[in-house]
């Protein structure tokens, strides 16, 4: 096992605000007021690199949570957010971009402390991200149209019809994020939501509230009006749920495991509420012989590698055609040998540790299991010793496709790597052998073997020559069990809005 190395003179000094932030009590956002949970329970919030207690977040349950509806709901009805003009709305949501990147680094300092990634990555990556899905959204609310129609239905002689559809905000809105993007799944639920005119209470993960939190203070900065968004922290078992029962939201959006995507799918038959998931994954990432290999390799690394692994699209089943396997194997796991891992904090690391205890144990059950199934460990294959949830970037190889590590989501930075012979119908088969459909990249020049693998790979993304690609413009979400419907681009607001055909007779004479 190794050690967890951290240079001290490389580590981030918290600023101020970051600092004071996580000092005081944090409290739920209901209405536009910061308030303590009606139990007035508490929960810790862990620094995964250490697994010390960094700062206490308010414990909402079904009370808070029924607060909180009640308020999202006075203000869709009754309050100003839904007689604004578009352009009004728009201007909020884009001001709420400009703020996230006025307060940037004191985001990114918050995220990494809380959720463990790297500084160098959410400073590059999470927060400008986060306010670009603010900024991108924005235009849209001044955009969502309808259409007029031509109709075609033999009708009475002299009257004629006029007919056209309005897409209208959906209502109140629940949405349940995970821990892995804390700001950024934030970001991607509520711009769109608010770009429609919807209301909306938000159950960040318990294991990373922070960030929302620190985006709420930053909403009511920007000038949205009390009760749009409500924050409610908790856990999955007690608030999640309420929120996803509840009979008077109209609308559930959630990111997370699919077990938990099937409860919320159930519990939302109630009053039959709209539901949008976003699920697991167990993506293929092929590499044809072709290939530019080099960019193939440092590719496949890192869409594995990327935040610790735990990406519901990562490229965690690798198919290598059989004559460049050992050489794109090798390639692979020099550069997983060679990742710093260590404290998101210090300037020097590439991979952090995992989020929680709970994820730790998770990862290393799998790599027991891949160990006792005779899968072999090329790098990595070990959690790291000392304090935090660090795990060392694994390869494995010599495994079949009964294998848990093969079949199953590990949501850790463990890569299984399989050959294949040649592009016959046996590697579609392969890269679909799977529950999941989330995502998908290739590697190749040939253009043709590009169009023939794009199109029968099911997946919601195919990425070729690049992975783990995210832009507010382009939609994403599952094919099967990774999911229903999509997020970002135009197709998200479908989410958010319910088409109302409207029909008027008139008379032609
Ligand atoms: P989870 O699905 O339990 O948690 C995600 C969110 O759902 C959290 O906000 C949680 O509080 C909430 N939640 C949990 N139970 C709920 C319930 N009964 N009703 C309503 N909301 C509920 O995921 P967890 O346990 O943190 O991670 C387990 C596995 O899920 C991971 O190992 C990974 O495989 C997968 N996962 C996938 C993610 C993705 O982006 N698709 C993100 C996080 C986890
Ligand atoms: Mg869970």
């Amino acid at each position: 096992m190794s050690e967890v190395a951290e240079k001290i003179e490389t580590r981030v000094a918290l600023s101020a605000k970051v600092a004071k932030f996580i000092g005081q009590k944090r409290k739920l956002l209901i209405d536009g007021k910061w308030t303590e949970a009606a139990s007035g329970k508490t929960f810790e919030v862990f620094d995964p690199a250490t697994g010390q207690v960094i700062a206490h977040a308010a414990e909402g349950d079904k009370e808070d949570i029924n607060r909180a509806v009640k308020a999202a709901r006075f203000a869709f009805e009754k309050g100003p957010w839904s007689r604004m003009t578009p352009s009004e709305r728009g201007k909020i949501i884009w001001k709420i971009g400009d703020l996230i990147l006025k307060y940037q680094e004191d985001f990114s300092q918050l995220e990494t402390l809380d959720n463990g990634k790297p500084i160098n990555v959410t400073r590059g990556a999470d927060v400008p991200l986060a306010a670009d899905m603010f900024h991108y959204m924005a235009g849209w609310a001044t955009k969502i149209e309808g259409s007029q129609l031509s109709l075609s239905v033999p009708y009475t002689p002299g009257q004629s019809y006029h007919a056209y559809t309005r897409r209208e905000a959906i209502g109140v809105v629940g949405q349940i994020i995970p821990w892995n993007f804390p700001l950024l799944m934030a970001a991607w639920k509520l711009g769109p939501a608010l770009a429609a005119g919807c209301t909306v209470v938000l159950k960040p993960a318990e294991e990373t509230p922070l960030t929302a939190l620190l985006l709420g203070e930053i909403m009511i900065e920007a000038g949205l009006p009390p009760g749009v968004v409500n924050i409610v922290t908790g856990f999955g078992e007690t608030a999640g749920a309420a929120l996803s029962g509840h009979m008077d939201v109209d609308k559930i959006a959630f990111t997370g495991s699919t077990e938990v995507g099937k409860l919320i799918a159930r519990a939302a038959t109630g009053n039959l509420k709209k539901v949008s998931l976003e699920l697991g994954g167990k993506s293929p990432n092929i590499v044809l012989e072709d290939a530019d290999l080099p960019a193939a390799i440092a590719g496949s690394a890192s869409a594995i590698y990327f935040n610790q692994g735990q990406v519901c699209c990562a490229g965690s089943r690798l198919l290598i055609q059989q004559n460049i396997f050992d050489e794109v194997v090798e390639g692979v796991s020099k550069i997983a040998k060679s990742i710093k891992v260590g404290a998101g904090l210090d300037t020097q690391t590439e991979m952090g540790p995992l989020v929680s205890t709970i994820q730790l144990d998770r990862v290393s059950g799998f790599l027991k299991s891949g160990k006792e199934d005779g899968a072999k460990a090329l790098a990595g294959g070990n959690r790291k010793s000392g304090a935090g949830y660090f795990v060392e970037p694994t390869v494995l190889v010599n495994t079949t496709p009964n294998m848990k590590v093969y079949q199953e989501e590990i949501f850790g930075p463990v890569v299984t790597a399989v050959p294949f012979k040649n592009l016959d119908d046996a590697l579609v088969a392969q890269a679909n052998d799977s529950i999941y459909g989330l995502a998908a990249g290739i590697w190749t020049k040939d253009v043709g073997k590009v169009h023939r693998l794009a199109a029968q790979i099911k997946a919601g993304t195919v990425w070729v020559n690049c992975y783990n690609i995210f832009d507010a413009s382009l939609p994403f979400g599952g094919y099967k069990q990774s999911g229903w419907g999509r997020e970002m681009g135009a197709e998200v607001l479908k989410n958010y809005t319910e088409t109302k055909s409207v029909c008027i007779g008139y008379s032609t004479e």
